[in-house]
């Protein structure tokens, strides 16, 4: 059974990705509930955190429910890679997480996120010190490289696990590719092969369905899969997978019951957590993906979005289950 330094995970453990605006608290427990063996928060900007900036402070915040919970954070500054790490041992998270593979123009042009693929030594550098000056567990996130030309992720795999990193998760594209084509497995595979690695290989990228777990399981071999777009708005993608792991049978879609169950708890959470202005605000985004297919709802999804009132948004929910309660999804 896999396991990243002390934490003991089960076979195949499935792994919430950290993703910017939708891996926050609200959501990370929900995933949690539906099977999600590990959760990551977004990423969290080192430069923001030792700023103080309240916009990155409040993203360090974690719940114990959610453990085992991995802050994640990303930088290029050593100074302040470290600094940052003092302040996320704080919230006492179980691990913390490099990204190393953010492809967005204003984190890789600063050589933070992927643009650090363009040079390994730093990327090695950095992740040493930052292994050094904390005792949590320390994983890295990162791509199979800047671009098709430059794949050199057995040896940056090998060498980040050699300065001391736990386990490491390989998004299956590289940086000049975004998020296009499709996701390959194979040199994470590689990685998994190298009889060097001994630490746990994570795949990342397309995972989507429970037939693509498998594949990476037993066709790839790897030793667990991240899992990011496909949960967004269906939580219960972690149960799928592992309903599917035991029987081969394919679970019914979530009810139009646990869907608005899912997202009455998904805003009361956010409240909870940010206060009812900020908790109505940010959970709007989660309700077209909870609430995906379903004829004429643009009426009942436009009220869900405009209230600026929790009491109407909890309304617009009974009302959805008052009249799509038997709506049968596909
Ligand atoms: C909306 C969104 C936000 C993301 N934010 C982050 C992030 O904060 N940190 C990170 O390492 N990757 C981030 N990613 C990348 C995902 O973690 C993951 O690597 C990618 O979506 C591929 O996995 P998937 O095919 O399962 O979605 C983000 C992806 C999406 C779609």
């Amino acid at each position: 059974m896999p396991k990243i330094a002390d934490i003991v995970l089960p076979d195949f453990p499935l792994l919430l990705a950290p993703m910017e605006d939708v891996s926050d608290p609200p959501f990370r427990a929900l995933c949690k509930e539906q099977g999600a063996d590990v959760v990551y928060t977004e990423f969290i900007s080192s430069e923001g955190l030792i700023r103080d900036a309240a916009k990155s402070v409040i993203k360090l915040d974690i719940y114990e429910k959610e453990r085992p919970v991995g802050i994640q954070i990303f930088g290029a500054e050593l100074d302040s890679m470290l600094q940052a790490v003092d302040i996320v041992e704080k919230s006492n998270p179980d691990i913390i997480d490099i990204n190393f593979g953010c492809p967005v123009k204003k984190v890789v042009c600063k050589n933070a996120g992927a643009g650090i693929l363009r040079d390994i030594p730093l990327m090695v550098k950095l992740t040493s010190e930052i292994v050094k000056r904390t005792k949590l567990p320390v994983t890295v996130k990162t791509r199979l490289g800047w671009d098709s030309d430059s794949i050199k992720i057995v040896e940056v795999a090998e060498r980040l696990q050699d300065v001391g990193i736990e386990a490491i998760s390989i998004h299956g594209r590289t940086r000049v590719q975004m998020y296009k084509g499709f996701a390959d497995w194979k040199p994470i595979a590689a990685v998994k092969n190298n009889p060097r690695m001994h630490i746990p290989v994570f795949g990342n990228g397309d995972v989507d369905t429970p037939e693509a777990a498998v594949r990476m399981r037993d066709d790839f071999g790897l030793d667990g899969a991240m899992i990011g777009r496909a949960s967004i708005g269906n939580p219960w993608f972690f149960k799928e997978v592992k309903h599917f792991f035991e029987t081969g049978t394919h679970l019914k879609p979530p009810s139009m019951e646990e869907r608005v169950e899912a997202a009455r708890r998904h805003l009361q959470m956010a409240i909870d957590w940010k206060g009812e202005k900020l908790g109505v605000f940010e959970t709007r985004r989660h309700y077209t993906n909870y609430f995906k297919g379903i004829p004429h709802f643009k009426e009942y999804r436009m009220k869900m979005v405009t209230s600026d009132d929790a009491a109407d948004v909890f309304a617009a929910f009974d009302e959805v289950l008052e009249k799509f309660g038997n709506y049968q999804f596909a």
